[in-house]
């Protein structure tokens, strides 16, 4: 059994083929097909923070597939305060086929899946966002064409969704350049993992967010302010100035850049409003393609369960 807490727990080749079969998948739902893979399949989902995107996706993906999805929102799913985390998991897990978790401290989701009989999958912690990631290469396959090669700059907060991509780029041939101010870069500890696991496929770090967009095919931001950090929001707001993603700045890109975003997002902070409704950008085949990646996933990852069925 697998789970999907990292998508460096991924090679290359099983991130291609479940980015092969999204894009089946895809194709047979614009031809109003929707094959029952997952017949009376039970997906739980366990959310600490908010989400509009990843809950839709996955209910959404499931109930297209002929299963159906249980939702505990922060009430029901305090992980670990009414009963600790692994007595959640034993129980859960004898009820659902596959769980989904949102949660604030990633070594939640780590317990979650060591006490876990069923798949296991990341909907975002604190340290990363594999789920947003995997749509991300279906959005950049779909405009490109391709995705070795390609160059994807980063600008803002070294984040949870940029921890995501660097594997993602990494993966699948891709360059991937942070531009942030130093405070906002990856730590070392997630360098010594890049180093580790894709040396060949280090980020590049930069202070200047138009020297970095120059080389871009995709220019990629977030929140400065991710859930959790509400306290630092002043703060994040002084420290990112400079780095808003605007028009001025996407015309220090090659004109073939795209813009992307994996929402929510804040209008006259991270993004201009012109950026997220311009020519360029992405966002909401972005946000779409969410479910195609996720529909794979679940496909993927209950395939054993299913064959036995
Ligand atoms: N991008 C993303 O994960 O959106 P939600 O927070 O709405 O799920
Ligand atoms: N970095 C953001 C991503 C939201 C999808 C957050 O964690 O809030």
């Amino acid at each position: 059994m697998r789970h999907f807490l990292a998508l460096l727990d991924l090679t290359s080749a099983e991130i291609h083929n479940l980015l092969d079969k999204a894009r089946a998948l895809k194709a047979d739902l614009i031809r109003g097909r929707r094959p029952a893979l997952l017949p009376n399949r039970v997906l739980g989902l366990i959310f600490e923070k908010p989400s509009l995107r990843t809950r839709v996706s996955f209910e959404a993906a499931m109930g297209q597939l002929g299963g159906s999805s249980v939702f505990l929102s922060s009430t029901d799913g305090a992980i670990g305060q009414r009963e600790p985390v692994a007595d959640f998991a034993r129980v859960l897990s004898q009820l659902c086929d596959a769980v989904v978790l949102r949660v604030f401290r990633h070594r939640t989701i780590e317990e979650f899946a060591e006490h876990s009989s069923v798949p296991v999958i990341n909907g975002l912690s604190d340290y990363n966002h594999p789920c947003q990631a995997l749509g991300d290469l279906l959005t950049i396959q779909e405009a490109f064409g391709s995705l070795e090669g390609r160059t994807l700059v980063f600008v803002g907060d070294g984040n949870n969704v940029a921890r995501s991509l660097v594997v993602a780029c990494a993966r699948a041939g891709m360059r991937f350049i942070l531009a942030a101010p130093e405070a906002y870069r990856f730590d070392e500890s997630f360098l010594s993992t890049c180093r580790t696991a894709f040396p060949g496929h280090l980020p590049v770090q930069e202070s200047d967010p138009a020297r970095a967009v120059s080389e871009a095919d995709i220019v990629y931001t977030d929140v400065w302010t991710s859930m959790g950090q509400e306290a630092e929001t002043a703060k994040r707001l002084r420290d990112f100035k400079g780095f808003e993603v605007n028009e001025s700045l996407m015309a220090r890109a090659p004109s073939h850049a795209r813009f992307m975003h994996c929402l929510p997002a804040h209008r006259g902070e991270e993004v201009s409003a012109g950026v997220m409704e311009g020519k360029a950008s992405l966002v909401f085949p972005q946000a779409g393609n969410r479910m195609h990646a996720q529909k794979a996933l679940l496909c993927w990852l209950l395939a054993d369960q299913i064959a036995k069925s």
